[in-house]
């Protein structure tokens, strides 16, 4: 996952989603229509445009599944999978159950959705993730531990976000380590852009939580500039300008998190990690 930014690593791989969205790269960038007001618009919509690839935070990348990993993935994906579609998501038929939702943005190898999952069995998780061997890994772990609350989604998270997810529906959003892109002429490419966090915000129900960790400190700067000045979010940590202490007893969803994978490496480094949290106002 580290090596995400590097262009040379990366080959293509064509990652499932509605590719003719509203969204364009300058969305992306951080000058967009409002996106809350996004509504699914089904493909082929006319305000898309397939001349321009817009800017994503990914690069498509290439990996095998071994053989054990197709196998649990062709027994497992059609119950607990899906690609990104224009589909509005009815969450609770899909899990089963009507419970708190919590979607972690770029769960890679799904280390810290596992953990949390086990420790949390009173949420449902949904893992989105565009690259396939990462998200093998974790369906062959919910296998193995048959993990129940976690489903997963192929694609990219500002459409599934765009499409799938419905207005004050979530309880928590995750991103834990987005990739950094650290070049200024890559910066375009961050996740958490002001239109991002715009997003993140209406599909956030009142009260509900953005937790945002990451290892790179002009990212981590960004981040808390662009969520400082979302009018939806008010900071419930040090970092996102709040007192941790006065909300996390309150919060709907806990504050603490395991260790991701990317976050074990990033320790062996001795980088030091920013938590960033808000949550949304209202009641
Ligand atoms: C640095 S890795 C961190 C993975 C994991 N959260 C961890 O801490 O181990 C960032 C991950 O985000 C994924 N990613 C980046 N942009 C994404 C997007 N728009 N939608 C879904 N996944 C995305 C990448 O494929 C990559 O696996």
């Amino acid at each position: 996952m580290d090596a995400v930014n590097d262009a040379a690593n990366h080959t293509a791989e064509p990652v499932p989603g509605p590719r003719s969205t509203a969204s364009t790269a300058v969305d992306r960038a951080g000058s967009a229509p409002d996106p809350a007001a996004a509504q699914p618009t089904g493909p082929g919509h006319p305000t898309g445009s397939r001349l321009h690839p817009r800017v994503t935070s990914f690069r498509s990348r290439r990996g095998a599944l071994t053989a054990t990993q197709q196998q649990s993935w062709a027994r497992m994906w059609p119950r607990i999978g899906r690609d990104v579609s224009d589909d509005a998501l009815d969450a609770a038929a899909w899990f089963g159950r009507q419970a708190p939702l919590i979607i972690e943005i770029g769960c890679g190898t799904g280390t810290a959705t596992a953990a949390m999952a086990q420790a949390e069995p009173e949420f449902d998780l949904i893992g989105i993730e565009v690259y396939k061997p990462g998200l093998a890994q974790l369906v062959q772990r919910i296998e193995r531990e048959g993990i129940e609350n976690i489903r997963l989604l192929r694609g990219d998270a500002v459409d599934v976000l765009e499409h799938m997810i419905a207005k004050d529906s979530l309880t928590g959003v995750r991103v834990f380590f987005p990739d950094p892109w650290p070049k200024a002429r890559h910066h375009k490419r961050r996740l958490l852009q002001p239109s991002t966090m715009t997003l993140i915000a209406s599909r956030l129900r009142p009260g509900g939580i953005l937790h945002v960790a990451t290892d790179h400190a002009g990212y981590a700067e960004h981040i808390a500039e662009v969520g400082a000045a979302e009018p939806q979010f008010i900071g419930l940590n040090e970092a996102a300008g709040g007192d941790r202490d006065s909300f996390a007893e309150s919060a709907p969803i806990g504050f603490d998190r395991p260790v991701t994978k990317f976050e074990s490496k990033a320790h062996r480094a001795g980088s030091d990690i920013t938590e960033l949290i808000w949550g949304k106002i209202g009641s």
